[in-house]
């Protein structure tokens, strides 16, 4: 462990604060308690002043504390991230493309890839994901389509795979990494939902142990770091650093947080210790949750088990499948809340409950007693919803999602835009995988999808009226 034991950051800081110092420098709290429940923290809010070292100069403290963040993640260089993987999506985008640059990216990716690729004016080429077929879930795009693609696009400048998506379902990254150094280009993930991916056996190993060029981590989604606290990792020579660096510098805050900057040191030496520990035992912990929620015997009540067409299931990701129709995803949720247990998420067939390392036995054993409560006698009912179709992923592609912006556009009622080119995407939350993008053609059968999903309560991101009644399109 050796220099895993130091935080850095965290000393600088708590040297500043011991000086009692007269700050005439920003924030404007000057560190001062105050009637509020954050006031206790005010005096460790600091900025860059000496001693204190800047995120987008670093010589310092903050350079030490993203050295041995990048040792224990097995990165040449980790950049900390004060935005969340949103401004490592952006700048590793933002670094990788030139205007009117083609990238090959799998279609369930986050919105804030899609933004990435506006703000660049990159042009993406869409790769088709595989459905699970147990819970219709986009995962993982195959190999071979990614093969493929470099062959009919050797312009490419980047490939940019999303791993593992929300449910924790994802693939060996080890042969598209190779791949895509045979190639030549840089393989970009956001592994936003993998912080604590390869510290332990039995979890699925990191982009970075895969071998790929950039992954951005959402180190507070499963690590205790605070929210909006996230990591960029960094190794090989297929992506321009200065042109990173750049990038970070217009994404991020010119006054980045020192608590979220704080907060990074704080899990990294927590994962470089008691993180390991902890890690295993929730593994234990999650195997007998498993065997006990089997052994209730709710017939209609099932904990997902890893699918055949992708490689791994992050234990600490518990989708729960519900397949009665009148108990489903929503109503499963609520009957959770009711009892102060709170879900991460649910969809129609879903509830995914999310654990970290710091989740407890005693936490688990409350997911148990309430689920004794439910109804075995439910009736199960198949689902209405037909799985949706891969190809409604991969649209025709009319303008970049860029050159839509610097369009005139106009609303329309949403059932009269078959035919017309989106100036705005329509993402089903969950699981958030955007059916139509900026510049594509809307067709009949996703109008008709959209609308089965619409009439099951879903709802609706990226568009500005959630409703969907109108869309806006571009102006013909
Ligand atoms: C796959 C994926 N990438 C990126 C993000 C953005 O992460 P953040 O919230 O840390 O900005 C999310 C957020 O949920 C996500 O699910």
């Amino acid at each position: 462990v050796g220099d895993q034991d130091r935080i850095p950051l965290v000393q600088a800081i708590n040297d500043y604060k011991q000086k009692n110092t007269a700050r005439f420098h920003v924030p404007g709290h000057k560190g001062k308690e105050m009637d509020n429940f954050l006031s206790s923290l005010y005096p460790f809010d600091v900025t860059e002043i000496p001693g204190l070292d800047d995120l987008h100069h670093p010589e310092e403290a903050i350079l030490e504390a993203q050295r041995l963040a990048a040792e224990l993640f097995g990165a040449e260089e980790t950049f900390f991230l004060v935005g969340g993987s949103t401004t490592g999506n952006l700048a590793m985008i933002l670094a990788a493309c030139k205007p009117s640059d083609e990238i090959l990216v799998q279609r369930n990716v986050h919105k804030s890839v899609i933004h990435g690729f506006i703000l660049a004016g990159a042009k993406p080429i869409y790769l088709a994901p595989m459905i699970d077929p147990v819970t219709s879930l986009p995962v993982g795009v195959p190999l071979q389509e990614v093969k493929s693609k470099l062959q009919q696009y050797p312009r490419a400048k980047a490939v940019l795979l999303s791993n593992p998506n929300y449910y924790g379902m994802s693939m060996e990254l080890l042969p598209y990494a190779q791949l895509c150094q045979e190639a030549g280009v840089p393989l970009l993930v956001d592994e936003a939902h993998g912080a604590h991916f390869g510290f332990v056996d039995g979890l699925p190993s990191s982009a970075m142990q895969a071998g790929a060029t950039t992954a951005v981590q959402s180190t507070h989604k499963m690590l205790p770091s605070l929210t909006m606290s996230s990591m960029l990792h960094v190794q090989g020579e297929l992506l321009d650093r200065a042109r990173l660096r750049q990038a970070l510098a217009m994404v991020q805050s010119s006054s980045p947080s020192y608590l979220l900057m704080a907060s990074l040191d704080l899990a990294r030496s927590y994962l470089a210790h008691e993180g390991r520990r902890d890690l295993e035992h929730v593994l234990e912990m999650v195997r007998d949750l498993r065997k006990r929620i089997a052994c209730l015997h709710i017939p209609w009540l099932k904990v997902v088990q890893k699918g055949s067409d992708y490689d791994f299931l992050d234990p600490l990701k518990i989708t729960l499948r519900t397949n009665s129709a009148d108990f489903h995803g929503f109503v499963l949720k609520e009957f959770l809340e009711r009892q102060g247990i709170f879900p991460e998420l649910a969809d129609q067939h879903h509830v995914l409950l999310v654990l970290s390392p710091l989740t407890e036995q005693k936490e688990l054993d409350r997911v148990v007693a309430s689920f004794s409560k439910l109804d075995r006698s439910l009736e199960i009912k198949a689902d209405q919803i037909r799985d949706i179709p891969s190809k409604l992923f991969i649209k025709e592609q009319f303008f970049s999602p860029g050159e839509v912006l610097n369009r005139e556009s106009e609303t329309i009622p949403f059932e009269e835009s078959a035919g017309r080119v989106f100036a705005e995407m329509l993402i089903p939350y969950p699981p958030g995988v955007p059916l139509i993008c900026h510049g594509e053609r809307m067709d009949q059968e996703t109008i008709d999808y959209i609308c089965q999903l619409q009439a099951k309560g879903c709802h609706f991101q990226g568009s500005h009226d959630t409703s969907l009644r109108t869309v806006k399109v571009v102006k013909e």
